[in-house]
């Protein structure tokens, strides 16, 4: 079949990027590196009432929202529609009917504008949110990524080559952050709220650190279990729980073996920058705790701001780029994916 699309790769293209993979639908456009655009609408304070993501509510938001959401990305951005050179949207990982409206939009869009569609795996695109905040940014460096489905360290050789160094052996750093919320009656989304508690209070509860025989494997389940003892424990005893000291003795049992594995990484393979990106970043105690590490160890440390941390569509748009610089296009037959594993090497 004859590409819908004609195109020769441009050096500065004009990327709209589309993000439907959970509960948040949002559309951006960048020209090259720079950041244009960049729209969101969120179902997350209609998903609170129910203490977590509803895939039918979230997919019926996204529904409604598309056209606005990406009409609006295309007025901000200053640019008529036919400017655009190109069409990135997630396909996965997430909710099967959330990332099936934005994929919907998308193949329409770039069918219609004859351009090409690039299908973009949404923990690329977390990875790609730091090229947003440093244009100058190149390869090599390491990452740390940590969002709600993933936690792993990886080793960016060139802008489409990865290695993955670590990863968890079971739950997600983000999955940990909401099941310690719910043990301690925090409203959705968890991330957030255990933060804010965690700044009234002290780390002064020992959880272990989830990081298996000094070796690149975290693990959050047995975190959970510790979190949930304590708090029976302390129950039977009919003493109190100190809500807050929980919060914060949680989030540095969680996130400083992230600091630490992610420094040591960059010093193994011997990079002068390290990046982040996914849900948890947006946590000021990492973002802080990164910061020094890397600057004791004379590292140069690029962060997206917080915005580009969780859901948006900006990095989608970022990741398009590559992929565009690489002739990476979808056919329309493309389906969405619920879950696209991470592999070592080819994150695809
Ligand atoms: O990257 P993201 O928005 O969606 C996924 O791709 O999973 O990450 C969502 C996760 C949730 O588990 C949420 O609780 C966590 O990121 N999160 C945070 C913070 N903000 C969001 N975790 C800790 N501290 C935060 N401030
Ligand atoms: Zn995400």
């Amino acid at each position: 079949m004859r590409p819908f699309y004609q195109t020769t790769i441009k050096q500065d293209p004009v990327i709209l990027g589309i993000e439907s993979s959970c509960d948040e639908t949002a559309a951006a456009i960048i020209r090259g590196r720079k950041l244009l655009s960049n729209e969101i609408v969120s179902s997350a304070s209609t998903q609170a009432l129910y203490g977590g993501v509803v895939p039918e509510i979230a997919s019926r938001v996204h529904a409604v929202a598309i056209d606005e959401v990406v009409e609006r990305a295309i007025r901000a951005a200053g640019i008529e529609k036919e400017e655009i050179d190109a069409v990135a949207v997630t396909y996965g990982a997430g909710l099967l009917g959330s990332l099936l409206v934005g994929l919907s939009f998308a193949k329409a869009f770039a069918y219609t504008l004859g351009v090409p569609l690039i299908a973009v795996n949404h923990i690329r695109g977390h990875l790609a949110a730091a090229y947003l905040d440093d244009e100058t940014l190149k390869p090599p460096f390491v990452s740390l990524l940590a969002s709600g489905g993933h936690t792993a360290v990886l080793y960016t050789k060139t802008e489409t080559e990865f290695e993955l160094v670590g990863s968890t052996l079971d739950d997600a750093a983000g999955e940990a952050f909401d099941k310690c919320a719910r043990v301690l009656s925090l409203p959705y989304p968890g991330g957030p709220n255990i933060e804010r508690l965690a700044k009234e209070g002290k780390p002064c509860i020992s959880f272990p650190k989830m990081c298996k025989g000094g070796e690149m494997r975290f693990s959050y389940s047995g975190l959970k279990t510790a979190v949930i003892n304590y708090c029976h424990t302390k129950e039977q005893k009919g003493e109190p729980v100190i809500r807050a000291d929980v919060a914060a003795s949680f989030q540095s049992a969680a996130l400083d073996v992230l600091v630490e594995k992610t420094v040591e990484t960059a010093r193994k393979k011997g990079v002068a920058t390290v990046t982040a990106g996914g849900g948890v970043v947006a946590n000021g105690y990492l973002r802080e705790r990164l910061k020094s590490a890397c600057d004791q160890a004379g590292i140069r440390l690029v962060l997206p701001e917080k915005k580009y941390c969780t859901d948006n569509a900006a990095m989608i748009a970022s990741e398009g780029r590559i992929q565009y610089m690489a002739g990476n296009f979808a056919p329309l037959s493309v389906n969405a994916k619920a879950q696209i594993p991470l592999k070592d090497r080819s994150i695809s």
